[in-house]
């Protein structure tokens, strides 16, 4: 049977709620530091560690936010993706769906074009070399005006064949998803697939929104849905996925415990869940130690684990040939 981590690394994943900003390890945050000579106000690996210790949203967001500033060329953004890629393959993930913020770089001065083709260089190779797919999602920074998003929207235009969807990030409390409904619109017009960042701080009314006012496709974090049972009725009934994030739940403190986390009071409630690991760099863990975590938190069954993994397939934004591709896998693995 082998063991539990066994298991997890096996089963063919999709990772649907990965910002590639927040897999700066440490390590290359200092290399890059050097490459580009650029000052960062640490001594060391170690110091940068400890200074990971957050107890809100804010908190994580100031210190992420500055930690970015060290990505400066084309070919920063492609070591930055491909280390992420390489932490993937080994976890088993199949398929990432891949968050960026545009504007934490071109606010200071960095081409929309260098961002997007480093990532989009490193997605060929972890294709060619790995055998991962992926597909890029355009986050808009909600602390930021709607002029703005805009505006990250009109530079996009040259790679709109290359970005697959829309998301919506960064300070939930104050910034409802509404303050972007025409920027939504507009990216739906384009072709573009939506999703948003609801209900991981923010009330539930937040998710409401997103649903109803976005229009979204998935609904990143969503834990505080929980909330409302009516509206769980309404995700679960809707087959709304949920792009959950263990690691981050506990290390923002949307959680105070692991034990407590609600991961399996969702699946219960029909909730199409899935785990994934938002800031991997940042929150202690890449997919396959979120699987881990909550699995021995929560007690989940190798049955309840299989179906993580077929929600994040069938979550996910691949069309239904690949999706039925990688079910197939899964349940290969599940019968072993
Ligand atoms: N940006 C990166 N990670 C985030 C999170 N968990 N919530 C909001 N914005 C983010
Ligand atoms: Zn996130």
């Amino acid at each position: 049977m082998g063991t539990l981590e066994g298991f997890i690394r096996r089963l063919p994943k999709a990772e649907l709620h990965l910002h590639i900003e927040g897999s700066l390890e440490p390590e290359l945050m200092f290399a890059l530091a050097e490459r580009n000579g650029i000052a960062i106000p640490y001594a060391s690996v170690e110091d940068v560690r400890a200074a990971y210790a957050f107890s809100n949203l804010q908190d994580f967001l100031d210190i992420y936010y500055a930690g970015a500033g060290v990505l400066q060329t084309e070919a920063d953004f492609r070591d930055l993706a491909m280390a992420y890629f390489e932490r993937a393959a080994a976890d088993g993930v199949v398929h990432a769906e891949i968050m960026f913020d545009p504007q934490t770089h071109t606010d200071r001065g960095i081409t929309f074009g260098a961002v997007i083709e480093g990532l989009l260089a490193a997605m060929t190779e972890a294709e060619a070399r790995l055998g991962i797919t992926s597909l890029l999602i355009l986050s808009f920074l909600r602390h930021l005006s709607e002029a703005a998003a805009f505006e990250t929207l009109a530079m996009a235009e040259p790679w709109l064949e290359r970005i697959a969807a829309v998301g919506l990030d960064s300070s939930e409390l104050g910034h409802p998803p509404a303050k972007f409904a025409r920027v939504f619109a507009a990216a739906r017009a384009k072709g573009l697939k939506l999703t948003a960042h609801a209900g991981e701080e923010g009330p539930p009314a937040y998710v409401h929104e997103a649903l109803d006012v976005l229009g979204v496709e998935r609904i990143d974090h969503g834990n505080r849905a929980l909330e409302d049972p009516a509206l769980v009725a309404r995700l679960a009934a809707e087959g709304m996925t949920l792009t959950v994030c263990p690691l981050s739940n506990l290390k923002l403190c949307v959680v105070d415990d692991l034990a407590a986390h609600p991961i399996d009071r969702m699946l219960v409630a029909g909730l199409k869940v899935t785990v994934n690991s938002d800031d991997p760099a940042y929150f202690g863990g890449y997919v396959a130690d979120n699987y881990r975590a909550v699995a021995e938190a929560r007690g989940l069954t190798r049955a309840d684990l299989v179906q993580l993994a077929k929600n994040s397939i069938t979550g996910c934004f691949l069309p239904p040939d690949e999706v039925a591709r990688h079910l197939a896998a899964i349940d290969a693995v599940a019968h072993d």
